[in-house]
């Protein structure tokens, strides 16, 4: 068998799948058509055309933009449904994906609509796609503790519809150490938590997301291989990086996908996952992350199949469910 095919036909896991950023220029155009929201870009063409970026905050920019024509429980429920359906034919059998509450909520969109949108989508994925999906709340690391706080708060009454907490957003020169507080209030709630760390910033903040956050997986942490030392402790705990390549190359994190760590990630035995962070953004579902990437850098079918069953290790479906996908 060819290795796009066996990358393609793989059962796998996508844990690092920001909703927002599953929003297709055609569904924004769409959306905004029907909730009557003026977009300053005249088509679809000239929407996709700014998508050339130069770091992560050029690329936030425009993603927030794009979120705005998001007013109804049926719109929240629509972008999930369709980036699910694009997983399946991917063959992912578990997601587990990100939201960005607040982006909604300061534009007056109340939480209720966003949860219960994002969660109907999720029911139907496992009733009609035998699709397993979760939510993960992202905390924006720009904005305030207080504004995590009263977050967090507006969230609880819906505590059944999300399994965790994550922090996504402007990372640099907004360390982990800024939420430690609400992240400790999610532990006592049982939440999971997660958090981007090392995607930009430095392994500083990859090591204060695990000792202050106490975070059992870091999205994104390829400056981890800067610090020998931390690169110890990230195999010798087995904590998941949630690698996004396509991403990483969009917002010049690597110069060129042949140049990107992942093999020097598996090489030290870590346990990273391949995932498409943004996909209507950077150019690739999960399947054009693994393709792309294989391709660029030359991993091998053992390497595939690591990363596949490194997906479900790193996943927060139940013991029971991880030995079935063994
Ligand atoms: N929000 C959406 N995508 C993100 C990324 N790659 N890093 C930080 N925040 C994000
Ligand atoms: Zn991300």
């Amino acid at each position: 068998e060819r290795l796009p095919e066996l990358l393609r036909r793989m059962p796998k896991a996508e844990l690092h799948i920001h909703i927002e950023g599953s929003l297709e220029p055609e569904l924004i155009f769409e959306m905004a058509r029907r909730n009557r929201v003026a977009l300053p870009y005249a088509s679809v063409e000239e929407l996709r055309r700014a998508y050339a970026f130069t770091n992560l905050q050029s690329f936030l920019d425009i993603y927030y933009a794009g979120a705005s024509v998001l007013i109804t429980e049926r719109d929240f429920h629509d972008m999930a449904w369709a980036y699910l359906q694009k997983a399946r034919a991917d063959n992912v059998l578990h997601a587990e994906i990100f939201f960005d509450p607040q982006t909604h909520t300061a534009r007056g969109v109340a939480m209720e609509t966003v949860l219960n949108g994002l969660h109907q989508a999720c029911v139907r994925a496992q009733a009609d796609l035998g699709l397993s999906a979760s939510l993960i709340l992202c905390f924006l690391r720009h904005l305030s503790e207080a504004e995590a706080f009263e977050t967090l708060e507006a969230a609880l009454p819906l505590r059944d519809k999300f399994i965790g907490v994550g922090l996504d957003s402007s990372e640099v020169g907004h360390p982990p150490e800024k939420f430690a507080r609400v992240f400790a209030r999610c532990r006592e709630l049982g939440l999971h938590l997660v958090a981007h760390a090392g995607e930009e910033g430095p392994p500083a903040y990859v090591w204060t997301a695990l000792d202050l956050l106490k975070v059992e997986r870091i999205d994104h942490g390829v400056q981890s291989t800067k610090d020998a030392q931390l690169m110890r402790r990230l195999a010798q705990d087995r904590i998941p990086l949630t690698v996004c390549p396509l991403s990483n190359l969009k917002l010049c994190v690597f110069p060129a996908l042949g140049q990107h760590n992942l093999r020097e990630l598996l090489d030290a035995g870590l346990v990273a996952t391949v995932n498409s962070d943004d996909p209507a953004y950077f150019g690739g579902y999960l399947n054009d992350n693994f393709t792309q990437t294989f391709a660029a850098t030359g991993l091998s079918a053992q390497q595939a199949w690591q990363l596949a069953a490194n997906s479900f290790e790193a996943s927060f479906i139940g013991a029971d469910a991880k030995r079935r996908y063994r």
